[in-house]
């Protein structure tokens, strides 16, 4: 077995290597993707939509991200593992940041945690970092703040707003972060973004410039249907192939051809001739 990827592995390969990142969100889906080499898995709260069919990331919690960030952990025996830390489980001050990112080492059993939001969430940035754990940032289309940007649109399409970007992103890598994800904004800002700071940027929707690149795992194999953004590449179609497996297997066992011989456990003919014997006791009047 390699040797588990770290936090301080991920900000070294700045201007080294192109960096790998996608989610998970359980035990098989961290094996494949621990197993196809990928530096980091991301137990997003995208979760919330991709797996529990919740219309946005608001409504997931400690619990459910907990739940999913074990199952991935007991998976995912190199990647760099982190836990995303749901809407409100950081917001509301330092002491409640510095405890849930605490929890996603603990009890999860993550290695790092990302957050969304720029300057504004320095301070809670500087405290999770000064308890030793490792924080990734999240800045341009923040998904549990899409009631504030007016839903999920690309960010900083003009100077001024691609100014503020770029110091959002100065102020995290200041705090501490070790790598910073960029969401859905122009590539000339996130190129401009990742030659300004001396931490990994990591692209969603950003182009190609930058250190690296996450996607959502449903989005790159074609699992998830209700909505396709633009900066995703699907890798495969398996919604298709897997209906088509369901249809065959209920089609099968409506006609008596599931399961067949190779299915089934046999019996020494002299005790099947006994249970072919036996009465069983009828119930009910
Ligand atoms: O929750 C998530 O999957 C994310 C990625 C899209 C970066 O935050």
């Amino acid at each position: 077995m390699s040797k588990r990827i770290t936090a301080p592995d991920v900000l070294a390969a700045k201007g080294k290597r192109k960096l790998t990142m996608l989610t998970a969100y359980d035990y098989p889906s961290a094996v494949w993707v621990d197993e196809s080499g990928m530096d980091m898995i991301l137990v997003g709260d995208s979760l919330a939509m991709v797996v529990l069919g919740q219309e946005d990331t608001l409504s997931v919690g400690m619990e459910e991200m907990l739940h999913h960030t074990r199952a991935v952990a007991r998976g995912a025996k190199r990647a760099l593992i982190i836990g995303d830390m749901p809407f409100l489980s950081y917001q509301c001050g330092v002491e409640q940041a510095v405890l849930n990112a605490g929890r996603f080492l603990k009890e999860g059993r993550a290695q790092a945690v990302k957050l969304e939001g720029g300057k504004r969430v320095v301070p809670q940035v500087e405290a999770i970092v000064a308890a030793g754990i490792p924080v990734q940032g999240h800045i341009g289309l923040t998904p549990q703040s899409s009631a504030q940007l007016g839903g999920f649109k690309v960010q900083g399409k003009t100077a001024g707003a691609a100014k503020a970007l770029i110091e959002d992103a100065q102020a995290l890598a200041e705090a501490g972060c070790f790598s910073i994800v960029l969401e859905a904004i122009p590539s000339p800002v996130a190129a401009r973004i990742t030659e300004t700071v001396p931490v990994p940027t990591i692209g969603i929707g950003a182009g190609p410039d930058c250190d690296g690149q996450v996607l959502v795992i449903h989005d790159v194999l074609g699992l998830y249907d209700r909505f396709l953004p633009r900066f995703v590449k699907q890798y495969a179609r398996l919604g298709k192939p897997i209906r088509e497996a369901l249809t065959l297997y209920r089609e099968e066992v409506e006609q008596g051809r599931f399961p067949g011989p190779e299915h089934t456990f046999a019996m020494a003919e002299e005790e099947k001739t006994k249970v072919a014997k036996m009465k069983g006791k009828k119930k009910g009047p």
